[in-house]
């Protein structure tokens, strides 16, 4: 298959899965040289320590708070992207494009991060709609992870409900995305760094931007 083609069934696969119930959970979301190259991006640059420690909230109400949330995160500038993230951006550009075709979701930006996960590091069960904002639209994860396995533990784990949760490996190419007002989540901690890049289609405007 041509990576054009590819690219369009994954998009095709995740369109699917976000009309039937909200979420969606793909292998293979890029070719994996195009993972590699980004993984390989993040890690120069966490070595040159462009990586600061994550928040929880936003704004004025922002707070860093490891016992909640521990990984390092570098804001994706779509004013500087590198070759492969510009790859990526056409990628989720054309996701966009599709999703905003087969649903009524009104997907109109993008924004994203890298995130490192030291050994050991999580992210509590939390929703990521803000409660004062709710321009977050669709959750999106795409992780850069060679190699990963069940026993490397940081899966993502999705509640679906109160009793029911679904565990996602962070193994590279595998792209997750749900909706953010829907799905609580939370990182479970790995024995290993633990790469992705994490983002959120947004609506135009939300309740606290005039
Ligand atoms: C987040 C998040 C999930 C993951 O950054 O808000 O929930 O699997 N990430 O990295
Ligand atoms: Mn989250």
């Amino acid at each position: 298959m041509s990576s054009a083609a590819a690219i369009e069934a994954v998009i095709a696969q995740v369109c699917e899965g976000i009309a039937a119930d909200g979420r969606a959970v793909v292998a293979d979301f890029l070719p994996t040289p195009l993972v590699a190259a980004l993984a390989t991006e993040a890690g120069r640059r966490a070595v040159a320590g462009e990586f600061s420690s994550a928040g929880i909230g936003h704004g004025e109400s922002r707070v860093e708070r490891s016992d909640i949330r521990g990984d390092r995160i570098l804001w994706l500038d779509e004013h500087a992207l590198s070759s492969p993230e510009c790859a990526l951006w056409a990628a989720l550009e054309a996701l966009r494009a599709a999703l905003n075709r087969v649903t009524f979701l009104g997907l109109f930006s993008f924004e994203g991060h890298y995130a490192l996960y030291p050994p050991g590091a999580f992210y509590r069960r939390h929703r990521d709609a803000f409660l004062d904002d709710d321009a977050r639209v669709l959750s999106c994860v795409l992780y850069l992870n060679e190699a990963w396995a069940v026993t490397d533990g940081g899966a993502l784990r999705l509640h679906l409900s109160a009793t029911e949760s679904r565990d996602v490996l962070p193994l590279g190419g595998t792209f997750a995305c749900f909706l953010a007002e829907r799905y609580e989540h939370e990182v479970m901690p790995a024995t290993r760094n633990r790469l992705s890049i994490a983002g959120w289609f947004k609506r135009r405007g939300g309740a606290s931007s005039w």
